[in-house]
């Protein structure tokens, strides 16, 4: 357990000071908002619903890919960076956008994906020296994250090139220079438009053994979920070489002080070697942690320790919250992510509590990904406001969740969230763990006591003060309700900080 306070600390000189405990909103453009009656999100809706971003409490937005993409990867596909998909807009509307973000006081962060393209990019034709290649067969046992070999024949040159992921995105070879220029020149791009940073993708991908040698067979389970055939090995030759910090470093001179933050999919302990430059990098190992408080202790305190850390619970790869931890888990995982110290990042529609779709057939994404991806739900309309046309894939269930109708409930998971984000704006860095038993963990946040009961009978909260937050709407004893939680504030008066 941590002893005493630990306060959050930034080692790269420069970090932008608002992202240390920012609060980012998560959008993937196409399930957001359509503008146009094409059944397909775009970016002038997205500009449309920032004042709901806004007025729920957020600092900032992240947008999935916005590019042009042959959509083999949901967009991560990219065919060109420097470009707005034709279906979600142009360069114009993302200004637009942006100049929307600016009035709203949100900062803009883009998806950037340094470690592959799509096969379609320009540059798989005109720069095939750009790639990672091998001659007369797959030279090494390495498997793609979605299933089968890493490696496909490019039938033109009869070369086998290297795609960690599908076999529609080529990797990059990172130690080209040409490779790390044609990228610092799409960040600049980016970041002559006004964007504030990027969500860097797949950072482990990167780098590779320069020799391709074999990856081991794995010993057991990894810490964080891999798909099955992936999992039977152990990675350590086609992710992570020794220079990965090196060109991550090479990201961050591109990058001057604008907000990186690493995709890096490792456990908590070897996240070290990422944090000299990138400003903050996602806590993978928390997203996944048992659902107890003695499992989410372990993972909490390295993670604090190492302090630059993004919490999340979910995003557009894996199943929503509400289907992962079940309904009844949504206020006290609300709670437990909002209120530990540093930024914290919500996929839209957690805030509704949205449960994961049921895809289409055949279905958009052959990683079975679709479920996590359906539209927002914003009133109870069969297309649940989300689109004039038929939605690229369906609603869930807006008659039973919508923003609409939360927004007007004192007691919904969205007034919850809203309050939540108002008060940890009154918490500061600092952090000290108080009590961690078989049901609770309770920390303390500056002047403030977090009690979290993850247990099916209520607990007495921890500390002395008033209840200003919790999240039995109308409970005002000390009580953590089952599998809620209650905050309390230190001074005899509820705190100013809640509205
Ligand atoms: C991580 C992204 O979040 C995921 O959606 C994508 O499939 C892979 N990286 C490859 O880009």
């Amino acid at each position: 357990m941590v002893k005493g306070e630990v306060t959050l600390r930034n080692r790269r000189q420069g970090s932008p000071a608002w992202l240390t405990d920012a609060a980012i909103y998560q959008i993937y453009p196409r399930s957001f908002q359509d503008s146009d009656g094409d059944g397909i999100g775009d970016l002038e809706g997205v500009r449309q619903r920032l004042p709901y971003v806004r007025s729920l409490g957020f600092d900032g937005i992240w947008l999935s890919p916005i590019y042009p993409s042959p959509l083999a990867d949901g967009g991560y596909d990219i065919s060109d960076h420097s470009a707005v998909d034709p279906v979600l807009g142009t360069l114009e509307s993302f200004d637009a956008l942006l100049a929307e973000a600016r009035a709203n006081k949100l900062k803009v962060l883009l998806d950037l994906v340094p470690s592959h393209t799509s096969i379609e990019h320009a540059w798989f034709r005109d720069h095939p020296e750009w790639y990672v290649w091998a001659d007369g067969g797959p030279p090494n046992n390495w498997l793609s994250a979605f299933g089968g070999p890493a490696w496909s024949k490019d039938e033109p040159s009869g070369r086998w090139y290297l795609h960690s992921f599908y076999r529609e995105q080529p990797d990059l070879n990172w130690r080209h220079p040409e490779v790390q220029e044609a990228v610092g020149q799409v960040m600049a791009f980016w970041l002559a438009r006004g964007v504030d940073g990027f969500r860097v993708d797949a950072v482990d991908r990167l780098a590779k053994d320069p020799s391709l040698r074999d990856d081991h067979p794995a010993t057991g389970p990894w810490l964080l979920p891999l798909p099955p055939e992936y999992a039977t090995l152990s990675h350590v030759h086609s992710r992570d070489a020794d220079d990965v910090d090196e060109l991550v470093g090479v990201l961050r001179r591109r990058a001057g002080d604008a907000a990186l933050i690493g995709e890096v999919y490792r456990p908590t302990e070897e996240l070290e070697r990422f944090v000299n430059h990138f400003d903050l990098v996602f806590a993978f190992e928390f997203m996944f942690a048992s659902w107890h408080p003695e499992a989410i202790a372990r993972v909490v305190e390295p993670a604090v320790r190492l302090g630059q850390i993004a919490w999340v619970l979910s995003n557009h790869d894996f199943s929503r919250l509400a289907s992962r931890l079940g309904e009844d888990n949504l206020r006290l995982a609300a709670t437990l992510l909002l209120t530990l110290p540093g930024a914290a990042f919500v996929f839209q529609g957690d805030e509704l509590g949205l449960r994961d779709g049921p895809g289409v057939h055949p279905p958009f994404d052959r990683a079975g990904r679709d479920g996590s991806r359906h539209p927002m739900q914003w009133d109870a309309t069969p297309t649940g406001g989300f689109s004039s046309a038929r939605p690229w894939l369906p609603l869930v269930d807006p008659e039973h969740r919508n923003v609409e109708t939360a927004e007007e409930d004192p007691s919904s998971l969205l007034t919850l969230y809203r309050s939540l984000l108002s008060l940890r704006r009154c918490f500061g860095t600092g952090f000290e763990v108080l009590l961690v038993d078989s049901t609770v963990l309770a920390y303390r946040r500056g002047q403030h006591v977090v009690t979290l009961n993850f247990g099916d009978e209520p607990r007495q909260a921890v500390g002395e003060g008033a209840v200003v937050l919790n999240t039995d709407p109308g409970q005002h004893f000390r009580i953590a309700p089952a599998r809620g939680a209650a905050v309390l504030y230190a001074e005899s008066s509820r705190s100013s900080c809640l509205r």
